[in-house]
């Protein structure tokens, strides 16, 4: 009986902090020997010339989620994690989301109801709390918390979501008791609201003017509002999809006086500009996502940070909603103001390529930064680290197989997405995972599916690693 169910061969093996030439033998499901391996497995893939790299983990992803109004998520258990994995991804943690007046354990069944049976890869759920009354905060939350969804997401925008400052007190002062993270969405409610009645009084209603209604000084006051209460809290958050170099300002400065303050970028902030809200006719509504894509110094800045650790993680904020249909981009008309639009873009399976052709490629960042940004640091935040995010022995061997050469023309009609339009098409990436294993098995092999829906086990997440960050 041989003693491997796999061996991967001659790889170029990178982790968050090394990189070596090296085989990797799998047995039920993880890795067991790492280096020169004599004996055969009952499989072998030949990874001459290629990277070995952890799986993906994207933190940050909305699948299935109800958006009221008669919008619909484009994108289910199935067909997320499905694209997830042609991009190299082997780990999500989308959302469930608490409806206000809802209990927070109801979203939570609710949300596994909806996953049950459908994810060809692991997952885990972080929490969004929108109703953070005495029985969320004193009971459902630290039982949840005990249970593995030791993060969640609070808004300080969007009506239906958002929180007050008391309330984001009373969830953070919850995070700092019972070792969980919170996660923050920072953009002044108030402003956005005055700032929109204003531009669509002036018959300002074009896709463009959704950039002109959430500036960066939005989110900065937001951001530096956010960090103030952490820090009377004391306790770390996390804020997300930071677009700019205002909002990093606020986190490098709270980092710089040793608050455990983190900060999430996405590819739309580093690849699109809001010159793209303004594309001919709605077609701007396809990169209507908040906080907006800002300009072309923004997103130097927003790349200098990555390099320079203010920022840890790298998440696709996959939000699938279609353009075309009534049901996504379109539901409120054709020509619909931008208030009326969904917020958000697709992201799941172009996530790591972009970041790896444009960082790791064009020579920006090292491998070993792109593996900690796009797996390491968010398998540590969300407390699933080492079972998940790095190439150790006694990891589940979730890895992906790159051939970083390869050309790719990102086409929405290549991806396996169920939205209708990607914001990247037509664009060009060198490097392309080619070969992904999910514990062990090989569900992504020469371009195809080779692993079923409803593979994916529902991860238990433990209490967030901030101090090794
Ligand atoms: O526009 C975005 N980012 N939509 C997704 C929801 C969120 O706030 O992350
Ligand atoms: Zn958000
Ligand atoms: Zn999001």
């Amino acid at each position: 009986m041989p003693l491997f169910d796999l061996v991967i061969r001659n790889g170029r093996v990178a982790t968050g902090s090394d990189e070596f030439l090296a085989d990797i033998g799998i047995k039920d499901g993880h890795i067991t020997a790492l280096g020169e391996i004599p004996s055969k497995g009952t499989r072998e893939i030949d990874a001459t010339d290629k990277l070995v790299l952890p799986g993906g983990v994207d933190a940050h992803c909305h699948l299935d989620q109800p958006s009221g109004d008669g919008i619909k998520m484009a994108d289910d258990f199935v067909t997320g994690p499905r694209s997830a994995a042609f991009g190299g991804t082997t780990t999500i943690l989308p959302f469930a989301c608490q409806e206000k007046g809802q209990s927070l354990r109801a979203a939570v069944t609710d949300y596994h109801a909806r996953a049950a049976g459908k994810s060809v890869i692991d997952f885990a759920f972080h929490l969004i709390v929108t109703d953070p009354t005495a029985q969320v905060i004193g009971q459902e939350l630290p039982a949840l918390i005990r249970d593995g969804y030791t993060s969640f997401k609070i808004y300080m925008t969007y009506d239906d979501l958002k929180l007050n400052d008391r309330q984001i007190l009373d969830v953070l002062d919850l995070a700092r008791r019972e070792d969980a993270l919170t996660m923050i969405h920072a953009e002044n409610a108030d402003c956005i609201s005055w700032l929109t009645d204003k531009l669509v009084q002036e018959g300002h209603t074009a896709p463009k003017y959704h950039a002109q209604a959430r500036p960066p000084l939005v989110e900065r006051e937001a951001t530096q509002r956010a960090i103030a209460l952490a820090e009377l809290i004391d306790v770390p958050m996390l804020v997300v999809h930071v677009s700019g170099p205002e909002a990093i300002e606020q986190i490098r400065n709270a980092q710089s006086r040793g608050l455990k303050i983190f900060g999430e970028t996405c590819p739309q902030y580093l690849f699109m500009t809001m010159d793209d809200l303004d594309l001919d006719g709605f077609e701007g509504a396809k990169h209507i996502c908040s906080p907006p894509p800002r300009d072309a110094s923004s997103q130097k800045q927003v790349w200098n940070a990555l390099l320079n650790d203010t920022l840890k993680i790298f998440s696709s904020d996959h939000a699938p909603f279609r353009y075309e249909g009534g049901d996504g981009k379109k539901h409120a008309g054709e020509l619909a103001s931008f208030e009326h639009v969904p917020n958000g873009i697709p992201g799941l399976e172009t996530r790591l390529p972009l970041l790896f052709s444009e960082g790791v490629v064009s020579g920006r960042m090292s491998l070993n930064r792109f593996v900690r940004l796009t797996a390491t640091n968010p398998a540590k935040l969300y407390g699933l680290y080492p079972r998940k995010g790095t190439i150790a022995i006694g990891s589940d061997a979730d890895l992906a197989i790159w051939d970083p050469q390869k050309e790719v023309t990102i086409r929405n009609e290549d991806l396996h997405h169920a939205v209708d339009y990607t914001p990247y098409e037509g664009r060009i990436v060198t490097g392309w995972p080619e070969t992904v294993l999910s514990r062990g098995e090989i569900i992504i092999q020469d371009g195809h599916l080779h692993a079923a829906s409803g593979r994916g086990e529902f991860l238990r997440c433990a209490a967030p690693m901030t101090a090794d960050l």
